[in-house]
């Protein structure tokens, strides 16, 4: 196996050198930028029966929760690599010295990144040279969602190839008062769902890092916000696929980042979470109108329902302006 791996990559190396020996007698070099490479190495996200997982990490007090989630990431048989993006600039670098060496014995297919730029695009870079799998796994490190919950959004994921499949749901809508794109949660309907986990066709990360020059001024966006990088990311898939995300259901979803993460009612689990929400949904309106504003369109495309491993609640899907059961729901 491992003969035959080591000879794989030598035999792409040479391909390499020579079908880019014009490009390198040109410019002097061969280029490094994520985009280019990952324009180059296209036809190896070859692996469909796995996934990256692409964890950001940036609580320090959170090392221990991370840790152990990287390790049940690792040991599922799902997950062929792990991602650790570390974002937070002021940590450290002996700590991060040992999270990485921790990292390291619990498995050699983690890797620790620190982020060099503090910006929240770098956490979609698509990293050709890391990510060999057709589909990505996104999550904050503060979110635990059982195995079997995660392979069965995988499955969602692998018959329904170009949308977003995410756990938590949030909504855009028009403000009829102020004719205003506005940032909320409906009762019955989405059209974004949230990073804090989700699985992703791993080509949006090249779209969302290397599109221009739309794309380009909605990222400065995300720069200054300091925030909506989620939404934005819901904003070009839809705007690619022309679909809108799907939402699944787990049997046990911890969201450590709230104290009453036992509740089942996210509605509810959202009013507790910090006394800026106001604050918080105001900015991501902001986002939401800018986006539209950049793109002149609106892209976000609603879904209804939840798709859910068990028989009982069903989940209704749109299709062809239709509402169809999820499990019928796909667009293959
Ligand atoms: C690494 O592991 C050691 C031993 O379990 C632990 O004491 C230390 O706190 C860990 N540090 C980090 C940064 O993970
Ligand atoms: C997932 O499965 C792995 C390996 O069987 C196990 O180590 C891990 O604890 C499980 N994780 C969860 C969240 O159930
Ligand atoms: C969630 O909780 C809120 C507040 O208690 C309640 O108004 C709402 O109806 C609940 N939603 C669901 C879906 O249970």
């Amino acid at each position: 196996m491992n003969f035959h791996f080591c000879c794989y990559r030598i035999i792409l190396l040479s391909f390499f050198v020579l079908s880019e020996g014009g490009v390198s007698a040109r410019h002097g070099r061969v280029s490094t930028d994520p985009c280019d490479l990952y324009v180059r190495h296209k036809g190896h996200y070859v692996s469909s029966d796995q996934i990256t997982v692409l964890m950001n990490g940036f609580s320090e007090y959170r090392i221990p929760l991370l840790l152990s989630l990287a390790s049940s990431y690792t040991f599922s048989p799902l997950v062929s690599s792990m991602i650790v993006l570390w974002d937070n600039p002021l940590t450290p670098s002996p700590l991060l010295s040992q999270l990485s060496h921790n990292l390291s014995l619990i498995s050699g297919s983690i890797h620790l990144i620190q982020q060099p730029s503090g910006s929240l695009n770098a956490r979609f870079s698509s990293r050709p040279d890391l990510i060999k799998t057709r589909a990505v796994l996104v999550s904050d490190d503060d979110v635990e969602v059982d195995n079997k919950s995660l392979e069965f959004a995988f499955r969602i994921w692998a018959s329904n190839q170009d949308s977003l499949v995410g756990f938590f749901a949030r909504s855009h809508d028009l403000d009829l008062s102020t004719k205003e794109w506005i940032y909320t949660v409906h009762p019955d309907r989405y059209s974004i769902v949230l990073t804090k986990i989700m699985i992703l066709k791993t080509e949006y990360l090249f779209k969302y890092s290397c599109g221009g020059p739309a794309l380009m001024e909605m990222r400065r966006v995300v720069d200054e916000m300091q925030n909506c990088e989620d939404i934005l990311m819901n904003f070009v898939v839809a705007d690619d696929a022309n679909v809108g995300p799907i939402l699944v259901g787990s049997e046990k979803l911890r969201d450590y980042g709230d104290a009453r993460n036992e509740e089942k009612n996210d509605s509810f689990r959202e009013v507790g979470l910090s006394s800026r929400k106001g604050d918080h949904r105001k900015m991501r309106g902001f986002c939401i109108r800018e986006f539209h504003r950049i793109l002149k369109r609106m892209p976000l495309r609603y879904s209804h329902g939840k798709v859910i491993d068990s028989v009982g609640e069903q989940g209704l899907c749109k299709k062809g302006g239709q509402l169809v059961r999820c499990d019928d729901f796909s667009l293959g």
